[in-house]
């Protein structure tokens, strides 16, 4: 069975959370396509341009369990502009997206460009605020000495980085169903998420 789950939406909306659940649920194979562009934005830290990065992206350094870092995010939004970055991770993610059995992708152009075609598009989102403290509880979680002003300033600047870029920018694809989860507590979100899933799924068997 062919059968894909495109997730996309702004940084730190809840995407990572919702996919990994849908895909446990229901079975499905999940990428994380934010860590692509991690995994480049870190080979710049250590000086190496991020084309060459991206075209030879290894599985070891996706597997690399220190990614997500704020300074790794803001390195991966700024490679993420650059087109023949985008170009480079294409096909990995489309082969992944066919895969037999299923598969879950969440990041900002799923539904865009990677997999037009979807079965399921969503796009998940959160007010900035609310974005911000999930993303701040998640970094002192992992020990990172951060303020709560410096990740909404962070996630801020990605938005805007993302949304104004010209290549594959963030926007919820045509057909994409909405879900904001700023008032949702996790279990509402991530039922709601398998809700629209299981219909897309149930016509389809
Ligand atoms: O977890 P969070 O939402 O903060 O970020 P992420 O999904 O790990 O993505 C990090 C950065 O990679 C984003 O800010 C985007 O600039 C870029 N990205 C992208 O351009 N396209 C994707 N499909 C996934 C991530």
């Amino acid at each position: 069975m062919n059968f894909t789950v495109a997730i996309d939406g702004p940084a730190a909306a809840g995407k990572g959370t919702i996919s990994k659940a849908v895909a446990t649920h229901f079975g499905l194979a999940h990428l994380d396509t934010g860590l692509l562009y991690r995994a480049v934005g870190r080979r710049t830290l250590e000086g190496i341009d991020p084309v060459l990065a991206s075209k030879s992206l290894t599985a070891k350094e996706l597997a690399q369990g220190d990614l997500r870092t704020a300074e790794i995010a803001q390195a991966a939004s700024k490679v993420a502009v650059i087109p023949e970055v985008r170009a480079a991770l294409v096909d990995f993610q489309r082969s992944f997206a066919r895969r037999d059995g299923g598969a879950v992708l969440d990041g900002r152009d799923i539904g865009t460009v990677i997999c037009p075609d979807a079965d399921v598009k969503l796009f998940v989102t959160a007010s900035p605020e609310v974005r911000a403290e999930r993303r701040y509880l998640e970094l002192v979680g992992n020990g990172a000495d951060v303020t709560r002003a410096q990740v909404l300033a962070d996630v801020r600047e990605r938005d805007a980085r993302d949304m104004q870029r010209s290549e594959a920018p963030l926007k919820p694809a045509d057909g994409a169903i909405l879900l904001d989860t700023s008032d949702l507590s996790i279990d509402e979100a991530l039922s709601r998420a398998i809700l629209v899933v299981k219909r897309e799924l149930d016509l389809k068997s």
